[in-house]
């Protein structure tokens, strides 16, 4: 019997989330490009998947394990597709802290550098869980134990301050079954039911710019877990604790499949006035039924507005945590799946086109959009857009820009912007025109205010 990400059955009946934080731009006047700083070097793709997702307000994310960004063809299928990164076990307490109040974060560290350098976002994960907990924790009294948690949060998301758009600050809290009720673990057998709010408030005084969440599995459905994380954040809310989003992590195989009701769950948690976003998703199986699954998951998130963006558990089925299921969207040599092209459609993209990286090409339609920070200082640093046609001329072109708050974006040069809620869409400043394979390029500056995550740049759209 397939099993839940702790070996434990799935709950019967298995009744059954965008991490794109709230934007605001201003809008930036056309500048000459003269006094600008030289731009140059650097080039930062945002995936195809990511682009996609972009141009429908959402991040399209994966998680990353540190040492396999070595690997050519999972870097590169990596940097061609996905605009968020999730470290898969890099940020968890043992990694990081597997002595008392001594930290190490240099393999979380290269992963947050290549998603930087790569304009990625980067999702954090997680604070506070029973799992992958070192001994050390379990064996403080009370006292010591809440000490430890808060100075944990405390030291993690101070590192990272700026770098994360959301946090998973509580994983698994609850049990699966009907009991709705708490799972064992030190936090909850010594600190009791308290433990979460604790967290949650610890961890806004320490990044207010970073989402935070709560994470779980089996709360994909309304059911009796998902019904008790319900109840948990509507009481959250009504009582000012800080809360911003609930990650569904939607790990889905024959025996635990997409719910029938995982639209309207996300909606309920939506109306609640948090974000939802769909953590850590695979679906095991292949061909045509695994890709009909995934087009349900995207299309749901979709449909709920508040749900910002989607991450599969992996770049690859070689790697995944349940390899032999094959449950994510490339094959083993890095091939994409149906369930890839799938996805693409789902997310308005398009499977023909240039390189990006998978083994049958893609792209995202007549013209692509490519960011560079090209320069950096204290308090801000300018971007670049290259627009390359593709293979037939164009005539003009449109490429969304987002920059994360409290970001602001402060000028824009060779190019014009128009702002509607949290995107800036950039036209050329006069004539659009490109040959095929031509390129030219925007620039804008932005002031960061204290949060130096890179803009994600959306498809470009041509004409
Ligand atoms: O790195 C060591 C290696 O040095 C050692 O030789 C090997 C021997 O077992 O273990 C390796 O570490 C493993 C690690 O993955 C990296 O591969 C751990 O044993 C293994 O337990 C760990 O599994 C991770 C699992 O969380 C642990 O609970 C999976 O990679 C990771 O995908 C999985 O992710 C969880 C989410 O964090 C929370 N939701 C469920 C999800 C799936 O279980």
């Amino acid at each position: 019997m397939a099993q839940n990400p702790h070996g434990e059955a799935p709950a019967r009946p298995f009744l059954p989330a965008r991490g794109r934080r709230a934007l605001s731009f201003v809008t930036a006047g056309v500048l000459a490009a003269a006094g600008v700083v030289a731009l140059a070097g650097n080039a930062q793709a945002v995936g195809a998947l990511g682009d996609a997702a972009a141009a429908k307000g959402r991040y399209f994310g994966t998680a990353v394990a540190a040492n396999h960004l070595g690997e050519a063809a999972y870097a590169s299928t990596l940097d061609a597709q996905f605009d968020s990164v999730t470290p898969e076990n890099e940020m968890k307490w043992d990694a990081v802290e597997s002595s008392r109040n001594s930290f190490s974060f240099s393999a979380a560290d290269q992963i947050v550098s290549h998603a930087q350098t790569k304009g990625m976002k980067v999702r954090g994960h997680t604070l506070v869980w029973h799992s992958q907990l070192p001994g050390w924790v379990s064996g403080l009294s009370a006292t010591e134990l809440r000490s430890a948690m808060n100075n944990h949060i405390t030291q993690v998301m101070t590192h990272y301050k700026g770098k994360i758009h959301s946090w998973d600050v509580v994983n698994e809290a609850y049990q699966d079954g009907s009991s709705g009720a708490r799972r064992s673990s030190p936090f909850q057998d010594k600190l009791g039911n308290g433990f979460i709010e604790e967290a949650f408030r610890t961890a806004r005084t320490v990044d207010a710019g970073a989402k935070l969440c709560y994470n779980d599995y089996n709360t994909d459905g309304q059911n009796a877990k998902s019904n008790a994380v319900y109840d948990m954040v509507k009481d959250f809310k009504q009582r000012g604790v800080p809360i911003d989003c609930v990650g569904f992590q939607s790990h889905f195989n024959s025996n635990s499949p997409v719910p029938s009701d995982y639209q309207a769950n996300l909606q309920r948690f939506a109306d609640l006035g948090v974000d939802v976003q769909i953590t850590e998703l695979d679906i095991e199986g292949s061909g045509s039924a695994q890709a009909a699954n995934y087009t349900k998951v995207v299309n749901a998130c979709l449909a709920v507005t508040r749900c910002t963006g989607l991450t599969v558990w992996g770049v690859t089925d070689k790697y995944s945590w349940r390899s032999s299921g094959t449950p994510l969207l490339f094959d083993g040599d890095y091939n994409k799946k149906p369930a890839y092209d799938a996805v693409l459609a789902a997310l308005g993209g398009s499977s023909g086109g240039g390189d990006d990286g998978g083994e049958d090409g893609g792209g995202t339609g007549a013209c692509t959009a490519t960011y560079s920070q090209t320069s950096t200082w204290n308090g801000g640093y300018n971007g670049e857009v290259t627009v390359k046609a593709g293979g037939s001329g164009i005539t003009t072109w449109t490429v969304p820009v987002t920059v994360p708050s409290p970001q602001k974006v402060s000028a824009v040069w060779n190019g014009t912007p128009t702002t509607s809620g949290d995107v800036m869409t950039v036209r050329p400043a006069w004539n659009g025109t490109l040959a095929a394979g031509a390129s030219t390029s925007f620039g804008f500056t932005v002031t960061t205010n204290g949060n130096t995550s890179a803009p994600v740049v959306g498809a470009c759209t041509a004409s």
